[in-house]
């Protein structure tokens, strides 16, 4: 008995200390401001104009990185600046199957935000809803260890999240993005705060967003950043919240394509300047090449406006916390990161459960034992 006891107090001695959560109270704005604290609110930051703040844009892409769609990426991306000189970037929602890891060590010296999307991500949604912080930290955390260690980019890169199939556990995975030192999550929808759109917002506070792929959070959350998906609408006024899930669409069309692209963007550009996303899987162009047309036209018509930016939502977030008008001193630096090198190496590797190999392309010179999977993250013996 008394040797139980003695090892639950080791136990609890040795995870990082977990105060309870308090459930979250009404959001008071005399008492919540920036840096630290913004409440859940359309309202652009306080104290500037319209014209003197940026649009920014979050292009985001989910599951894995591979030679096929990494090509499209330079072309859409690499050699491209925002109107305040710094590159253009665009957001990558990882998952670990299938991933060529040196491309994204590429992406990510080419200053793109790599992201957490999951080791396993499993189909069941019921998995994501019922995870636990250990199950978060075997999938997220250990993704991070993952990336880290094959791609050789620094732990510091990850800031931001997003769960497979947007399915939130409540408090869990915003407890669990704080306790890994995360910025902000990018799962969370919204169909109501649309119009005007919902800017990013911090977790101490209650939080007055609609949950339409529930449970959301009740707890205070202090200093997470809360980035969420304001939905677009299709044709038919369908809402979607990944583009690539919108069902009526001009899609036999590059032009008619292009417009619907603008007509979403314009919800926000026109409105209150609510960060813009436009969020797609990896698998997107492949379906059919109409949508690379539109989406590389796109790209060009935003780049010809002097107030928006392609940024990183930690990009953004960096700017909220301290909202200075565009061209004004304390301004975001752009991103400096450092390129460690990467040898790239293929390796055949078995899956736990599974008779057939994958092939795993990494930096690194040795094979690791067993594909790397769930709660073996660097695939040891
Ligand atoms: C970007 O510019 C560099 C340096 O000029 C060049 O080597 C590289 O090929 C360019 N990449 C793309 C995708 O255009
Ligand atoms: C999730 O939790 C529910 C309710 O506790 C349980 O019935 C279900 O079996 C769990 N599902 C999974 C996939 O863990
Ligand atoms: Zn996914």
């Amino acid at each position: 008995m008394l040797k139980i006891f003695l090892l639950a107090i080791v136990t609890t001695a040795l995870a990082a200390p977990q105060p309870p959560l308090q459930a979250a109270e009404a959001c008071d704005a005399s008492k919540c401001k920036l840096p630290e604290c913004r409440c859940a609110s359309t309202n652009p930051p306080e104290g500037l104009d319209l014209e003197q703040i940026p649009q920014f844009v979050f292009l985001t892409f989910d599951d894995a990185v591979q030679i096929t769609n990494y090509e499209i990426y330079t072309e859409l991306f690499y050699n491209k600046t925002n109107p305040d000189g710094c590159p253009v970037q665009a957001t990558f929602f990882l998952s670990h199957e299938y991933t060529d890891y040196t491309k994204v060590h590429e992406l990510y010296v080419n200053k793109q935000e790599i992201a957490l999307h999951s080791i396993t991500h499993q189909a069941l949604t019921d998995y994501w809803r019922n995870l636990t912080l250990d199950g978060l930290q075997a999938e997220f955390g250990d993704e991070a260890t993952l990336i880290t260690h094959f791609a050789n980019i620094p732990q510091e890169a990850f800031k931001g999240m997003r769960i497979p199939f947007l399915q939130l556990s409540g408090d869990n995975s915003f407890q669990f993005a704080k306790q890994l030192g995360l910025t902000y999550d990018c799962s969370w929808p919204t169909q109501t705060f649309r119009k005007p759109g919902l800017w990013p917002y911090t977790l101490n506070y209650k939080s007055n967003q609609d949950c339409p792929i529930g449970p959301c959070p009740q707890s205070s959350i202090p200093g997470v950043w809360v980035v969420p998906m304001i939905d677009w609408t299709d044709l038919s006024n369908n809402v979607c919240s990944m583009v690539d899930a919108c069902v009526d669409i001009p899609d036999d069309d590059a032009d008619k394509l292009l417009q619907w692209f603008i007509d979403n963007f314009n919800v926000q550009y026109k409105g209150n300047k609510a960060p813009f996303g436009f969020y797609i899987h990896a698998a997107y162009f492949a379906v059919n090449p109409v949508r690379l047309e539109a989406y590389k036209k796109f790209v060009d018509y935003l780049q010809g406006l002097n107030d928006v930016y392609l940024v990183s939502p930690s990009k953004a977030i960096e700017w909220i916390k301290n909202p200075v008008p565009m061209g004004a001193e304390g301004w975001p630096a752009c991103p400096d990161v450092e390129d460690l090198g990467c040898t790239s190496q293929t390796c055949q590797l078995m899956k736990e459960d599974d008779p057939n190999p994958r092939y795993m392309t990494f930096c690194g010179s040795e094979c690791p034992a067993v594909y790397p999977w769930l709660g073996n993250p660097l695939g040891e013996k």
